[in-house]
């Protein structure tokens, strides 16, 4: 089986994860620092959010050259020693890649907006128009994608914020500039790419407009409808389903296996058709509905089953709790460990691949800086909106809370920085630091260091097949997963009382934890408890 649909990711947000240098902000010697640190908790892959040459007005999603580091992060060579040292410990690095757009201070764009003739002009989306914008469009911040230029007197068109441009895909100058991008990594040796907002790739040739919708409000796991509008012809083109083919095709042949993670939304159909109909498309999609979990045995039963129906083999699913983007999911849980602990289980016990943020294997928290203070460019646009009426409406405005220096230990500002710290460091109490974790046997650190490396020992939770298994009992989730060699059962109660469960299978616990015990053919699960049981090596059946 590929390696990438047996690995787990981890996603480092290098502004916020170590800094070296004093000036506050993470960097690539930092991230070197702790590479020792991140391999000990048994991750195998590192996701990076931009570090390439930015102006930083959406933190590294904007980027003014690709092929360069930004001096805030350090220099080439720091990269090159990264790549080098992650490999040397079997990791594997994964880089972001932001396709769909560059800043508006990328040199392509400067030449493209200096005048109509200018041979960059077609690599970006100009149309013609003066009061009245080119069509309907609404971009995924929920105003119109397009902005005028006075200067050539046209607007371009930007899916996000009017800062990030559009490349034009339809250019084959641009497409071949962009896999000239990839080449120049892959010969570094990188081993695949998160692709941001993939689904906005392509936009509608003709430029028609998009249909009425009655939906206003986005959710992660769906930006096809929103702002009162079907985004038919600027998101999810078919063009940008077969794109992803030829994205694969094109970084195949290098000898690293490397592999693409779609940073894409929409229903499943628009999932699969990313993921391709032979399975020949992005070879993972981030699918976000754990975000939304409901903390109930019945969400969890019926997301196993959707995934194995609609994404069975060769497709992996994917299992996220947070990101950049999104509220931390121990915010959500308002702080439960015990309940943080099921949650995660699961996320490494389902078939598929497990994504985890820096920060939530020690439950980091949220920050509570208000819209109006925001750094965020969406806290910005919305810095009118008051922190808890965004709250109230469910909707996450100011990103700047989810990406709060990590928490190392227990010295001035977390052992991030020596400086002044971009965003303020959380709340320092002693057991919420990677140091004061390590050395508690019941941490979430340890939890979580002891799922990655039951990953890592057994094939069967890497690559075996999974069935759910109905119970007696409601609020206990139960599910099965198989190999030719391994059989393990995992149960996680979800309830508020304990339960007993009647087992007759022989085996052993592989892992329990809240308390959750084995006693002859009963099973005893406490309140938000769970354990992984190992059913005894079937007999290899001689003829
Ligand atoms: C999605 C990224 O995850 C987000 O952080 C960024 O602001 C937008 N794409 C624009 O690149």
């Amino acid at each position: 089986m590929e390696w990438w649909k047996q690995t787990s990711i981890y996603q480092i947000y290098p502004w916020s994860f170590q800094d070296s240098n004093g000036d506050g902000i993470g960097d690539l010697k930092g991230i070197l620092r702790r590479l020792d640190e991140i391999h000990d908790l048994g991750v195998e892959t590192i996701w990076f959010s931009p570090f390439y040459k930015s102006p930083g007005e959406d933190f590294g999603y904007d980027i003014s050259d690709y092929t360069s580091i930004d001096p805030r992060f350090g220099t080439m060579e720091d990269c090159d020693r990264l790549i080098k040292e992650i490999h040397k410990r079997k990791m594997r690095v994964v880089l972001d890649m932001v396709m769909n757009h560059t800043s508006d201070k990328h040199p392509w764009f400067l030449d493209s907006k200096s005048s109509t003739n200018s041979p960059k002009r077609d690599f970006y989306i100009w149309r013609k128009g003066t009061k009245k914008t080119p069509n309907n469009w609404i971009s995924m911040v929920g105003k119109s994608g397009w902005n005028y230029d006075p200067n050539t007197q046209e607007y371009y068109y930007s899916n996000f914020l009017s800062f990030q441009p559009d490349l034009n895909y339809r250019n084959p100058k641009v497409k071949q500039a962009m896999f000239g991008v990839l080449d120049f990594w892959l010969k570094k040796g990188v081993d695949g790419f998160r692709l941001d907002i993939f689904n906005s790739i392509y936009k509608d040739e003709n430029f028609r407009d998009n249909p009425f919708s009655l939906r206003f409000f986005p959710t992660p796991d769906n930006h096809d409808e929103a702002f009162f509008q079907k985004k038919q012809f600027n998101l999810n083109l078919p063009e940008s389903f077969s794109f992803a083919k030829e994205v694969r095709k094109h970084i195949s042949k290098y000898k690293q296996k490397p592999f693409l993670i779609g940073e894409v939304s929409g229903s499943d159909k628009v999932l699969k058709s990313f993921l391709g109909e032979k399975a020949d498309g992005l070879n993972l999609v981030f699918q976000f509905e754990l975000i939304h979990f409901k903390y109930k045995a019945k969400f969890f039963k019926n997301l196993l089953e959707k995934n194995e129906s609609i994404f069975p083999n060769p497709y992996t699913p994917t299992y996220v709790l947070g990101n950049h983007d999104q509220r931390r999911y121990i915010d959500r849980l308002g702080g439960d460990i015990r309940k943080a602990k099921l949650l995660v289980c699961f996320q490494f016990m389902a078939r598929g691949v497990p994504i985890v943020y820096y920060g939530e294997e020690i439950g980091l928290k949220e920050g509570r800086i208000s819209n109006f203070s925001g750094k965020d460019p969406i806290a910005k646009m919305n810095r009118f909106v008051p922190l808890f009426l965004s709250n109230l409406l469910g909707i996450y405005i100011n990103r700047d809370n989810c990406r709060l220096p990590m928490l190392w230990d227990d010295s001035n500002n977390g052992g991030f920085t020596d400086g002044n710290p971009w965003l303020p460091v959380g709340t320092i109490v002693k057991e919420n630091t990677v140091k004061s974790q390590k050395n508690d046997p019941n941490s979430l650190w340890n939890h979580y260091q002891t799922l990655f490396h039951l990953r890592k020992k057994y094939d069967v939770i890497r690559e075996g097949s999974l069935e759910t298994i109905p119970t007696d009992h409601e609020d206990v989730l139960c599910f099965k997963r198989t190999n030719q060699k391994h059989t393990i059962i995992v149960y996680l109660n979800f309830g508020d009382k304990e339960e007993s469960l009647f087992q007759k299978e022989k085996g052993k616990p592989m892992y329990a934890f809240g308390g959750a015990a084995v006693d002859g053919e009963i099973f005893r699960l406490p309140a938000h408890s769970g354990l992984i049981f190992e059913i005894l090596e079937k007999k290899s059946s001689k003829k």
